[in-house]
């Protein structure tokens, strides 16, 4: 799906990217984490296309972003912006959904009715009212219309800086189902993140950047629980992992809060067989 092999990158400020080989398989939900510049928006633009390597190839379906058309590549690959406010250029939320659809579908003989379609959808997955201008809206209601713009397109790669920062709770899981549902259906996610809760909760894989290279790629549990790993990042685990973590032997196959309440139903049963 997504193939960056031996990649690096510079904004002639010295290295960003530092030979970086990873590869993103079709239908999996994968987190990018790391510190502040670690270089993980470097690496997404480089993986749309926006950016190109400065050595190394970056494939997207098996095409290099070198010499694929822009055109192709923006049809497969959707990318939302770390700060929403670069996407967002339209009066109201209803331009804003239908601009960049004409060059997603093409010349299709039905394409007006077809925007039209998409349009509609995207307002009411997201409960937008399209009347509305982006301009005067929240932060985290700017984020869902520059997403619903983005998911208008279906792209089956959907690349995430960092969707859910600076929204509300009720936003950022308003968000969060609607990505897991298009995981569900088949999207492949690459998504940035600070937040640690929502990657063990959402991400399958997780990959850990640091000063421009690649230092981890495990599945998501596992990782959460790689203290080495987290500490060489400067990342804190969430809080389930971190408690299993201090808890120590018998506690390691507890990631989330249903595994914590299912072990303590089986501690309370232990117990309870003992006194009876
Ligand atoms: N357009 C640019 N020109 C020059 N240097 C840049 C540019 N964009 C980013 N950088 C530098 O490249 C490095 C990596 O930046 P990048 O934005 O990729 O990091 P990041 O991991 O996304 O950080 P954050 O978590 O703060 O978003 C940083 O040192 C940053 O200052
Ligand atoms: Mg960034």
């Amino acid at each position: 799906m997504l193939q960056f092999e031996q990649v690096s990158f510079n904004y002639g400020t010295g290295s960003t990217i530092q030979e970086v080989s990873v590869a993103i398989r079709p239908g999996e939900f994968v987190a990018l984490l790391g510190e502040n510049g670690a270089g993980k928006s470097t690496l997404c633009r480089l993986g749309n296309g926006l950016l190109k390597p400065s050595s190394g190839t970056v494939r997207i379906q098996g095409q290099d972003t070198k010499t694929i058309k822009t055109s192709v590549a923006a049809r497969s690959v959707g990318y939302l912006f770390q700060n929403p406010d670069r996407q967002l250029c339209q009066n109201t939320v209803r331009e804003e959904i239908l601009f960049g659809l004409d060059y997603a579908l093409g010349d299709t003989a039905d394409r007006a009715a077809e925007k039209e379609r998409r349009c509609a959808e995207m307002l009411a997955l997201f409960s937008l009212d399209g009347s509305r201008a982006p301009f005067g809206m929240s932060r985290g209601e700017r984020q869902q219309v520059a997403l619903a713009s983005v998911l208008a397109r279906k792209p089956s790669l959907l690349i995430l800086d960092e969707p859910t920062t600076g929204l509300d709770y009720r936003e950022c899981m308003t968000i969060m189902g609607i990505i897991a549902r298009l995981h569900q259906e088949g999207t492949t996610i690459l998504m940035i993140s600070h937040d640690m809760e929502v990657v063990a909760d959402f991400a399958e894989r997780g990959l850990v950047l640091s000063k421009g290279r690649l230092i981890g790629d495990e599945p998501i549990k596992q990782m959460m629980k790689n203290k080495a790993l987290l500490d060489k990042a400067s990342l804190l685990p969430p809080q389930i992992p971190a408690l299993a973590l201090a808890l120590g032997p018998g506690f390691e196959a507890v990631h989330t809060v249903e595994d914590l309440y299912a072990l303590t139903e089986q501690l309370k049963g232990a117990s309870h067989d003992r006194s009876a």
